[in-house]
């Protein structure tokens, strides 16, 4: 009966995490695997949507009907989105973005010594924030991924980062968030909250974005 509900719309998900070099063979990463941003964009596709997916390192296959940009730092995610954003009807911001990179990258590997060594490391630009900030934005849909205090930090993301929704998930469990195929949301907004899973994430997403679709009707109506 959800068949078709995105159609002629615009969809842009961003999943898995960023890798920041430190040389050529060392990294910063993190533990997204990219399957809820990946599951999320095949659920917007199914609904009808013009699917654009900027993927992290992963090693996932491209969901059918799907266009996928492959990027590995935060700022190339983050040139990625704003070269997409114009003309999107929802952002999804599935990606786990890493918060800090290396000042330097060396363009050879770094030799190791008896001595304990430091790596200096500044903030990354934040993607859902600066989308956020447009005059015109799309609806936005943020992920906050927390250990203690899921919901109350989430409902602080949302309100810091002006979102229309943000799914809070709980992390460093099992069978929740990084990595695993089955994931527990909670989904909030301004008055409001609904609890989703713990399910297999592909059917969670199906359920989530017919959610995120009721509220991106209200909103037009
Ligand atoms: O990929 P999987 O293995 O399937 O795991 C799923 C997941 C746990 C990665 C995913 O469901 C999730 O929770 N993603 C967000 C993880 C995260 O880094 O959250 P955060 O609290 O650091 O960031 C809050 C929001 O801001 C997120 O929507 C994030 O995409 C966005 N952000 C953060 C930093 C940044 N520089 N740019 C951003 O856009």
């Amino acid at each position: 009966a959800t068949a078709g509900r995105l159609s002629g719309k615009r969809v842009l998900v961003t999943a898995g995490p960023t890798f920041e070099d430190i040389d050529p063979v060392r990294f910063i990463g993190n533990r997204s695997s990219g399957k809820m941003g990946f599951a999320l964009a095949a659920a917007a596709r199914r609904h009808g949507a013009e699917v654009t997916l900027v993927a992290g390192p992963v090693a996932l296959p491209t969901p059918v009907g799907v266009q996928r940009i492959d990027v590995r730092s935060a700022q190339q995610m983050h040139d990625a989105v704003m070269a997409a954003i114009d003309a999107q009807d929802l952002f999804i911001a599935a990606a786990a973005v890493a918060d800090y990179a290396p000042v330097h990258t060396s363009s050879h590997k770094l030799k190791k010594s008896e001595a304990s060594r430091s790596v200096e490391l500044v903030r990354t630009r934040d993607i859902l924030a600066d989308v956020a900030a447009r005059e015109s934005r799309p609806f936005l849909l943020g992920f906050a991924a927390e250990t203690d205090e899921v919901a109350a930090y989430a409902r602080g993301k949302l309100q810091a980062k002006g979102l229309d929704l943000i799914a809070a998930n709980r992390v460093g469990v099992a069978g929740s968030g990084f990595e695993a195929d089955e994931n527990s949301i909670e989904l909030i907004w301004a008055d409001g909250e609904r609890r989703f899973g713990p399910a297999p994430k592909t059917r969670l997403a199906q359920e989530l974005l017919d959610e995120v679709v009721e509220h991106m009707e209200k909103r037009s109506r």
